[in-house]
């Protein structure tokens, strides 16, 4: 079944005030149901369904709704994810994936993104128990499973970081201190945490900044989160901490480049159309890479790692590189 429906106006979003027997509530956007029990996520659409581990399914489902659905594909699994067009998201089951494109099995319906952005929500903060929280570190937070108990309204609504132009600056993201509740990361306890000094001609204070990245990133709260501390035109940085392994399998729109600022990260790139297996990726300190446009990847890091993710901003690449006219990497040697 390979259905593709674009709903016009405001989509039908219920969510059944009834709960289940394990007290959680059931939710439907377009043909998509969502159930959870003790352990899983169940995603039932048109003749079928696909469940997924809910640890695995909240962390996914909390990066699609913090970043707004990303740059191109996130991918819960090899089976289900979402496309970001920009205005429009495709919410998909084996669209991505050879054996159910190769059976006519996949299954594909297209949302405005401030629709499914809502009931993405509405799932994450009904399904998140008390004392799990979905971007944390599995070794900092607690379980997610079991009957509903609590809940963690105020970890599954954090705002990522956008800085406007730069983290630190006058009336932009302020840098982190313990005085705003960033206290230093057990595993960054050896991070220097002075700041530089900035010594600006008259009449440039406006323009030259600087700020300590490694005492900023040493207290991030958070795993697996870009969050944009400087931008300049298109140009925007992302630096992240990453502990464990990223919650989503990504498939780009266009090119990113990585750069390993601390410790090791494992990468698995696979084919974004297919998933077959391309390459795996080592990055240590101070490596730098690119990941092309045509590639899913995945990302491990057995101990807490700083990254920056830089990203291109242009909304005219995922077109030039769908119509040829970028090729899928940037550097041909
Ligand atoms: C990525 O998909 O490129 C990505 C996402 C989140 C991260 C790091 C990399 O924390
Ligand atoms: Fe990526």
């Amino acid at each position: 079944m390979s259905t593709t429906l674009v709903i016009p106006g405001e989509a039908e979003v219920k969510s059944t005030k009834e709960v289940n027997r394990q007290g959680y509530q059931e939710f439907q956007i377009g043909q998509y149901r969502f159930t959870r029990d003790e352990y899983f996520a169940h995603i039932m659409y048109p003749g079928n369904r696909h469940i997924m581990q809910i640890d695995a399914f909240l962390r996914a489902l909390m990066r699609d709704v913090a970043w707004g659905f990303f740059y191109g594909t996130v991918n819960f699994d090899t089976v289900f994810g979402t496309v970001n067009h920009y205005g429009t998201v495709e919410m998909f089951v084996g669209l991505f994936n050879e054996a159910y494109r190769k059976s006519n099995t996949h299954y594909v319906e297209t949302f405005h993104s401030k629709d499914l952005k809502k009931t993405f929500e509405q799932i994450l903060d009904a399904w998140t128990n008390e004392g799990f929280d979905p971007f944390a570190a599995p070794e900092e937070t607690g379980e997610p499973f079991g009957v509903r108990h609590g809940n963690n309204t105020k970890a599954v609504q954090r705002q990522r970081v956008t800085a406007r132009r730069m983290v630190g600056l006058p009336g932009d993201t302020p840098v982190r201190t313990d005085a705003n509740g960033f206290t230093v990361n057990r595993q960054f306890a050896d991070v220097v945490q002075d700041q530089p000094e900035i010594h600006a001609n008259p009449g440039f204070e406006n323009e030259v900044h600087a700020y300590n990245l490694f005492a900023y990133l040493s207290r991030s709260d958070v795993t697996w989160n870009p969050s944009v501390c400087s931008v300049v035109s298109d140009s925007l940085l992302c630096p992240t901490t990453e502990e464990y392994s990223l919650p989503i399998i990504h498939g780009n729109d266009r090119v990113e480049w990585f750069i390993q600022v601390s410790d090791e990260i494992f990468w698995e790139i696979d084919d974004k159309a297919t998933g077959r297996p391309r390459a795996k990726v080592m990055m240590k300190a101070g490596d730098v890479a690119a990941m092309p446009a045509d590639i899913r990847h995945r990302g491990f890091s057995p101990k807490r790692s700083m990254l920056i993710v830089w990203e291109n901003n242009n909304d005219g690449l995922p077109a030039m590189h769908a119509n040829g006219v970028l090729k899928p990497y940037p550097v041909e040697f």
